[in-house]
């Protein structure tokens, strides 16, 4: 039940039409101090219309609405105040989630629609990055989101594996490449050996060239460069998939930059169609001049094509093929610009569905204040990174539950669950401070927290007995379980908000506040006392093991029942 609306509608029965009942829920808002009831609706702007004080307003709306679920409705100042009746309130939301269960929170603005999420998107032959790794869990999450709202999400893991890097990578590998060494430790290796072509070119220009021509021979099929880059791909997506595995990622798609080659001709031809192509020292570009931007590259002198002509024609592509309401890249916010040209560049050719394109961009991720860089040489592996942690809960769970039946598996879902939360708390354009030692704590607003407050609860359910299936609310009206009931409430517009904002950290936040409000609640209340109300006050522990267990789900997180 959707209170917000209900009191809107009141209201707007009692104004004559003159404000509609979506004006006036989004002015209602919950009452900064307690004792001013749940809901609050400000006066000021119908004080506007009308030509009448706020407070006289006020006062004579207060007057006028009643309903069976308002226990009192009353002005304080310009404010109309509504009590609603805690007993109703919390029967009917306790029974929807015993009802609905997992379901709670859903809904159907999607309509089965298709939104595209470019997410994770590593480069072949590179470390697997912080960067990738924020990019993949938020991504994750906000699949999960979308399909919570009736989307269908489309997961699309746009890999680097193209582009004249490439071409030295080959070279390098052909001039100092061991295939052993690559087999053993392919990224390291690989890096290596593009770290070495940099050095070396420096006092020998013509690796560039040879580079160059390498990357020429590839985009042009060549039987051995092929090979090779097949090769490097293939080692490089066998190290992706151990982090993919570890985090429980699944993406759809896997069409990378190369996977345009043979669909970039077309798009040029547009572009040329459209007279959006122009010269600029020898490269073809598109002038976003008018725009304040600088041009969007789209090919270079030598014929070669660009990350973005990729993106473009990547843009082209998944309209077509998925028919996307939403097409959303999570992608750091170093490629701001980058965005903004491929949605203008889209727009300019006349395709005004590059308004439903929206860049997702995240802040970094920082150790000690400072970006974490792959140094040179120094290759920080994440999926080591990720073990560590698994290692840490594993010792941490040994510690406080020394007898727990699977005990691998739950340190699995605490540490993984550590590294996402620590990440997915923080709304996404802030940095973030890479602490596995802060992630794993076991209160505070970590992953853990959630994942502990929701065993406890599955623990006292089990404690009782009783099937939680067959339980009834009893009509709860104690302030304790009020407040628990109230969080519960808003789970389905907290999972609205943070579907608008593509913001996974609206969820977290509402997982904490849930956990730290039923953890109060289980700190004043006896919930195993064998009384009238035993029944209702195992109903709100069991919606609350529902949606805490949804909210991490959401996240991309499990909940263990015990740990
Ligand atoms: N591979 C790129 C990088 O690591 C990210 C790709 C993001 N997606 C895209 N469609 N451009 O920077």
């Amino acid at each position: 039940m959707d209170y917000n609306k209900l009191f809107a509608e009141e209201i707007a029965g009692k104004l004559d039409g003159s404000m509609s009942v979506e004006s006036i829920m989004g002015l209602v808002e919950k009452p900064k101090f307690e004792g001013q009831g749940d809901l609050a609706f400000p006066c000021f702007s119908l004080a506007k219309t009308q030509g009448k004080a706020p407070h006289i307003i006020a006062g004579e709306l207060a007057e006028r609405i009643t309903h069976p679920v308002f226990e009192r409705v009353a002005a304080a100042g310009p404010y109309v105040n509504c009590f609603l009746k805690k007993s109703v309130v919390s029967n009917e939301t306790l029974e929807t989630i015993l009802e609905v269960q997992a379901d709670y929170g859903g809904s159907n603005i999607g309509q089965g629609k298709n939104i595209t999420i470019d997410f994770s998107s590593p480069n072949i032959a590179k470390p697997f990055s912080m960067g990738h790794l924020r990019s993949t869990v938020i991504g994750n999450s906000l699949a999960k989101i979308v399909e919570k709202v009736g989307y269908k999400a489309v997961g699309i893991n746009h890999l680097g594996d193209w582009g004249t890097q490439f071409g030295k990578l080959i070279v390098a590998y052909k001039k100092w490449g061991d295939e052993a060494a690559v087999k053993e430790n392919p990224i390291p290796e690989l890096l290596a050996l593009y770290i070495k072509f940099h050095q070396e070119a420096e006092g020998d220009p013509g690796l560039e060239d040879e580079a160059r021509k390498w990357f020429w021979r590839l985009e042009n099929g060549d039987g051995e460069a092929e090979k090779l880059w097949t090769w490097f791909k293939e080692e490089s997506l066998q190290e992706f998939s151990k982090i993919y595995e570890l985090l429980e990622v699944d993406i759809d798609s896997y069409a990378g930059e190369a996977f345009y080659n043979d669909k970039m001709a077309a798009t040029i031809e547009l572009l040329k169609t459209n007279d959006l192509l122009t010269e600029s020292q020898g490269a073809e570009v598109v002038d976003l001049t008018d725009e304040g931007l600088p041009p969007f590259l789209i090919r270079k002198s030598d014929g070669a094509t660009l990350y973005g002509t990729r993106d473009l024609t990547a843009a082209l592509y998944r309209k077509e093929h998925y028919q996307f309401a939403k097409s959303l890249y999570v992608v750091g916010q170093e490629q701001t610009l980058h965005f903004r040209q491929l949605k203008l560049t889209l727009k300019k050719m006349g395709f005004d569905w590059s308004d439903e394109m929206d860049h997702i961009s995240f802040g970094f991720i920082l150790k000690d204040g400072k970006k974490m860089s792959t140094r040179k040489g120094k290759v920080v592996l994440l999926d080591q990174v990720l073990k560590e942690v698994i290692e840490l809960a594993e010792k941490n769970i040994e510690e406080r539950n020394p007898a727990l039946a699977n005990k691998a598996e739950t340190a699995q879902m605490v540490g993984v669950g550590a590294v996402i939360f620590h990440d997915l708390k923080t709304e996404r354009q802030n940095n973030v401070e890479f602490s596995l030692e802060a992630m794993l704590r076991f209160e505070g607003v970590t992953g853990p927290y959630v994942q502990y407050t929701h065993a406890r609860a599955c623990s006292i359910l089990r404690k009782s007995g009783m099937a939680p299936d067959g339980l009834a609310p009893v009509g709860l009206e104690d302030v304790h379980s009020w407040e628990v009931i109230k969080d519960l409430l808003a789970f389905p517009e907290t999972i609205h908000k943070s579907f608008e904002q593509s913001e996974p950290s609206v969820i977290a936040r509402f997982a904490i506040e849930l956990a730290q409000d039923f953890n109060k609640y289980y700190g004043h209340v006896k919930v195993l006392e064998d009384d009238k109300q035993l029944e209702g006050r195992l109903a709100l522990v069991f919606a609350v093991t529902v949606v805490l267990k949804e909210s991490l789900r959401l996240l991309g997180i499990h909940a263990p029942v015990e740990m």
